[in-house]
């Protein structure tokens, strides 16, 4: 595989020389190089930014240099060029593994406010494009982002690692059935007080096996919960995880459904109708919240907490023209497979007049619990937890 990286601080590349991406140069599966974009530059200054056409904060990074890279470093169509920035695609495993089979990656590093919008399409042009950020965090510049893609791609090179078995069992990998990797121990087996767990000193392969999967299974519940849990509707569309810019679609999706609620249920209380903004963005902060898009509108949303031992559900929405199509369940059924680890029952609360939702938790398994206190006009139902459910 033959890596370019383009950059205006060459230096901050300098690990490549280091660890798995030296390794694998030393091998001959690798071709590394790092070009300075200063130096497609012609002006006494080397300038490579300039200030944002339509005004806004920082700088944008000038078209010029970067054609002239490209044309330079000779890019043609089986070649990748891949733009590290915040506004790109999340990396993960699966991207890693896509890159690790291509011929030649072309990594474009950004600074400032990013890189003027026609290199990209010119890129497009010439080569296969990849807008990718590391993660929903803004870094100074694309640099660090793209050794970390690096160390990522390289090491899946076929006859890059010692042992490809580890490639197997380790976290986010496809066989691993996307859990998060088992705690591993070594000797000596009591250290610190700390005991090696006996199973994995007891010589059954089958029973080790088994305890791996679990803690695995286990881990992933409790830190990555979005991992474990069927997240796509039958049609593929996504249940995702809320984010703060979520809220005022939330609040209009909630006024909606719960004028709803108010009239099966005249005269009772019903605190979403009286939310604020406000009030649903500190909500979003204090519950797990997922939200279903159709055509980039928001039109189903649930959210979950755990209240000691019980995983509480609510604010089941549907937008109200598309109730009667199973969103509602499938949100239920969602929001039980991602409930906390310490979850030992599901709880949720519903209008005493509220047929349809009754019907619709009755048939999910939930029992009415009249021996468990509710607020006025409202009924509590609960379900137990299955374990491994
Ligand atoms: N450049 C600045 N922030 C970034 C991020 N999160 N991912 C990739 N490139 C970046």
């Amino acid at each position: 595989m033959k890596i370019d990286v383009l950059s205006i601080f060459p230096d901050y590349l300098a690990p490549l020389e280091l660890s798995l991406p030296g390794k694998a140069r030393a091998k001959g599966l690798l071709d590394v190089a790092v070009h300075d974009l200063r130096s497609f530059t012609h002006d006494r200054h080397h300038t490579t930014d300039d200030t944002p056409y339509g005004g806004g904060a920082g700088m944008v990074m000038k078209p010029e240099p970067w054609g002239e890279a490209f044309e330079a470093l000779a890019i043609g169509e089986h070649d990748t060029i891949v733009f590290t920035t915040p506004s790109g695609a999340r990396f993960d495993q699966r991207k890693a593994e896509e890159l690790s089979a291509r011929p030649r990656l072309v990594f474009a590093c950004g600074r400032y406010e990013g890189i003027d919008q026609r290199v990209i399409e010119h890129a497009r042009e010439i080569a296969r494009v990849e807008e990718i950020s590391l993660g929903d965090y803004v870094l100074n510049g694309g640099e660090v982002a793209a050794l970390a893609i690096i160390e990522a791609v390289v090491r899946l090179i076929p006859g890059f690692m010692g042992n490809p078995e580890s490639l197997v069992e380790e976290s986010h990998a496809g066989d691993s059935g996307g859990l998060l990797e088992y705690p591993v121990y070594t000797k000596p087996p009591v250290w610190n007080g700390r005991e090696v767990p006996a199973v994995l000193r007891s010589g059954d392969h089958g029973a080790i096996a088994r305890w791996r999967h679990e803690q695995a299974r286990r881990r992933t519940a409790e830190r990555r919960p979005d991992l474990l849990a069927p997240s796509t509707l039958d049609d593929g569309t996504p249940i995702a995880r809320a984010v703060p810019g979520d809220a005022p679609e939330l609040l209009t999706l909630q006024r909606a459904c719960w004028v709803q609620e108010a009239l099966a249920n005249p005269g009772v209380e019903i605190p979403a109708l009286h939310e604020s903004l406000a009030d649903v963005r500190d909500w979003l902060g204090e519950w797990d919240t997922y939200v279903v898009r159709r055509a980039g509108r928001l039109v189903g949303a649930v959210r979950g907490r755990l209240e000691g031992d019980a995983w509480d559900i609510g604010r089941i929405m549907v937008a109200p023209d598309l109730q009667g199509e199973g969103l509602g369940r499938r949100l239920l059924e969602h929001i039980q497979a991602v409930a906390a680890e310490a979850a030992t029952s599901y709880v949720l609360f519903t209008g005493a007049g509220s047929e349809r939702n009754l019907k619709m938790y009755k048939k999910a398994g939930f029992r009415l619990r009249s021996d468990v206190p509710a607020p006025p006009g409202a009924v509590v139902l609960t379900k137990p937890r299955r374990a491994g459910a």
